[in-house]
């Protein structure tokens, strides 16, 4: 667990505090509907609720997409989602650190909140620069002047040195809200000194951050084994040198992911045994599942999930282990037809003693769909921050936390 300092840390009773959340929620392109509410309910049932019932004066700052694309909207509707689940008003104010933004910050009271702009409205919220260097902009400056603390609860933004997850680390006392404690305890449990064995299941379609985990955690011996699958186990599998047939090994070359095979070889090389690679799979024959072993490969279908014998043998080694990372879903589950794969693996996970930490986008949103989300030890709220995490990389918004900590210990 790195070492920062949490609300456990601080006293908020009538302290101004800013808050960093991710409310970054998946939207309809065409309604611009927020069309999941996990990560304001995440933030509004912990940090927020917490911190109001301490009688923080609250202020609250967030992303919403990236400019330019269909998911860049205001924060009015997650305002609005937030006041409902706190039952209890929040104010949207449409001014990220102008006179508005200052005026109702000076106006708040004890227990009150209020949500600022979209961060990203800030031409310069993204531009990738150390804390210090954030930290002498005016957006920054502004808002620092007229808080006493920063908490930082966006674990899911962490990856990002953008000007508002590590600028106010900079010159605030600064503390990790309770989201983003929750999520390095989690991690710390599968990264630090896991339950043994422990094993790490690998889909979805980044293969190449599936070959970064995969490197990280053999190397340094927190994964007895991992377990492949997806677009992950095909290129894994055209690794031991199995040629998948036409239209997979197109789609992997499309992916432009073919060249990291020379990687993937010498992993195998080094660590034998170790990565699992599908026995069988099922393909897509006249709209239908087909089953085939991988002997029978190449074939002229596309490849959609793992197969039975594959499922059993992955289920067999679930079950024997003690600590279980999951990230990417081992078949194309949103197909009826191309399920099994996923449910199967999942809930082998969900049934098994282990302590079980499920994350990414497409694996929460499976688990979910499975109502298999209270069977997990930790469901995470973070995508790419949490594959990065995974690959080993010092986070920014967490190194600015840890630096934030040692300057409040010097004092
Ligand atoms: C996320 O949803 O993973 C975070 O909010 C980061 O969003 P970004 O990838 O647009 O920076």
């Amino acid at each position: 667990m790195p070492r920062i300092l949490t609300l456990d840390d601080v006293d908020v009773k009538e302290k101004t505090v800013l808050l960093r959340v991710d409310f970054n929620s998946p939207v309809d392109p065409e309604t611009k509907k927020i069309l999941d509410d996990t990560r304001i309910k995440a933030h509004a049932e912990t940090t927020i609720k917490e911190l109001s019932e301490k009688g923080a004066k609250i202020i609250i700052l967030a992303h919403q997409g990236r400019p330019g694309e269909p998911d860049f909207i205001s924060l009015e509707q997650h305002t609005k989602r937030l006041s409902e689940i706190l039952g209890k008003p929040v104010r949207y104010i449409d001014d990220l650190y102008g006179e508005e933004a200052k005026r109702a910050i000076r106006e708040l009271k004890p227990g009150e909140i209020i949500v600022l702009k979209n961060t990203r409205t800030y031409p310069y919220e993204r531009k990738s620069k150390p804390p210090e260097e954030h930290a002498k902009s005016d957006f920054i400056k502004e808002l620092a002047s007229v808080a006493d603390l920063f908490v930082n609860d966006a674990f899911s933004a962490a990856h990002r040195s953008h000007a508002s997850v590590v600028g106010f680390a900079a010159v605030l006392p600064s503390v990790a809200g309770r989201i983003m404690e929750r999520e390095l305890k989690a991690l710390a449990r599968v990264l630090e000194s896991p339950e043994k064995p422990c094993i790490f299941i690998l889909g979805g379609a980044k293969a190449d951050d599936s070959l970064k985990i995969s490197q990280y955690v053999l190397d340094n011996n927190i994964a007895d084994y991992v377990l492949t699958g997806g677009i992950t186990g095909h290129l894994f599998l055209a690794a031991t040198g199995v040629d998948l047939g036409g239209p997979n090994m197109a789609l992997l070359e499309k992916q432009k992911v073919l060249d990291l095979i020379p990687g993937i070889k010498e992993l195998m090389a080094k660590y034998p045994g170790k990565i699992k690679v599908p026995v069988d799979v099922a393909i897509e024959v006249d709209g239908r599942r087909k089953e085939i072993s991988i002997k029978d490969l190449p074939t002229e279908y596309p490849i959609y999930d793992i197969g039975t014998e594959t499922i059993k043998e992955y289920s067999r080694i679930i079950g024997e282990a003690k600590s279980i990372v999951v990230s990417g879903p081992p078949g194309v589950y949103e197909r009826e037809e191309f399920r099994k794969g996923t449910k199967e693996i999942l809930e082998a996970v969900a049934n098994s003693e282990a302590f079980s930490l499920v994350g990414g986008g497409h694996t929460v949103a499976a688990v979910q769909e499975l109502g298999l989300t209270d069977k997990m030890s930790y469901v995470s709220t973070a995508g790419g921050a949490l594959i990065e995490f995974l690959m080993g990389s010092k986070l920014p918004g967490v190194v600015a936390l840890e630096k934030a900590a040692e300057r409040a210990k010097k004092r």
